[in-house]
């Protein structure tokens, strides 16, 4: 039997607290929203259970609070497939987004609460688990220590890195330089790039655009690949499907070019339901989509 490519992902795990509403209130300005919904989020298990539906064997790395919330996501995320072996509880309320969505776009207010657990050494007690992956995942909604970390384990042990830069925050060059792929958007590049040698970035950037598509790096030049046109019901995770899908790509030896190909079908399809994780398509979800749009 075939084995299934091993990822670690580590990184943050919230309960999104999404309202749904036809219009942003002003300071100061009440109004009625259309719904509110709880739905399980976090860039990490987001990007974990991208990965999973993709078919791999993948492992979260995180911690919840001992409260509702956190029991809710962890039976969620077993249920997905990811395997939360360690996801540790801890004494501090499992980390919330406040998501407002408006017209198919949002905007987020994270309060980390567990989150924050996830420290340099909570990381090295993980370390054998990031050694034995293919590939590892993280993102900066976890404190930068674990995450500098991770990637030296990584880079220790030969594991493929992808690091999405989100929310952006200045970013040390050696943790830059351990990392293979880099993932912002268009507004995270912007801040990425101030003060730093264009060299630290060279070929690694995978700039995720929305309906712009994706840009990267190809033959020392930049190329882009268009977004699928598609009717968008909530962007949000659309960036975390991007991600698990460009690490599902590139574990199975794709070019950069496919890799993002596939990630930017899996993020189109993922923007056709409300919730982060609610559109995340299985790989034969992705393989008919893409055959569809030919
Ligand atoms: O990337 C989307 C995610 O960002 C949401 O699920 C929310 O939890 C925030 O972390």
């Amino acid at each position: 039997m075939e084995q299934k490519p091993k990822i670690t992902v580590v990184g943050s795990i919230n309960m999104d607290l999404v309202t749904i509403t036809s219009q942003v209130p002003k300071v100061g300005e009440t109004l009625f929203g259309e719904h509110f919904i709880l739905n399980p989020g976090g860039k990490g298990a987001n990007q974990a259970v991208a990965a999973v539906r993709l078919g791999a064997n993948v492992q979260l790395i995180g911690c919840v609070g001992q409260d509702t919330f956190g029991t809710d996501i962890l039976a969620h995320l077993q249920k997905e497939g990811v395997d939360v072996t360690n996801v540790e509880p801890v004494t501090d309320v499992t980390g919330t987004a406040t998501i407002i969505v408006a017209n198919g776009d949002n905007s987020i207010i994270v309060v980390p609460g567990a989150n924050n657990y996830v420290t340099a050494e909570f990381v090295e007690s993980k370390r054998d688990v990031i050694a034995e992956s293919n590939l590892l995942i993280v993102q900066l909604e976890t404190p930068l220590e674990g995450v500098i970390k991770a990637v030296e384990i990584a880079k220790e042990n030969g594991v493929t890195v992808i690091l999405n830069p989100a929310p952006i925050q200045e970013l040390p060059s050696e943790l830059l330089r351990n990392i293979d792929y880099v993932t912002p958007n268009e507004h995270e590049e912007q801040l990425l790039r101030q003060n730093r040698d264009e060299e630290e970035l060279n070929g690694k950037l995978v700039v995720t655009k929305g309906s712009e598509g994706v840009s990267f790096s190809e033959d020392g030049k930049q190329s882009n690949i268009p977004a699928y046109k598609i009717d968008v019901v909530d962007t949000t995770g659309a960036g975390d499907s991007f991600n698990g899908g460009l690490a599902i790509g590139l574990i199975k030896g794709l070019s950069l070019r496919e890799a993002c190909k596939y990630g930017n079908a899996v993020a189109a399809l993922s923007t056709t339901k409300l919730g982060a994780q609610t559109g995340m398509p299985t790989a034969q979800e992705v393989d008919i989509f893409i055959k569809s749009m030919k």
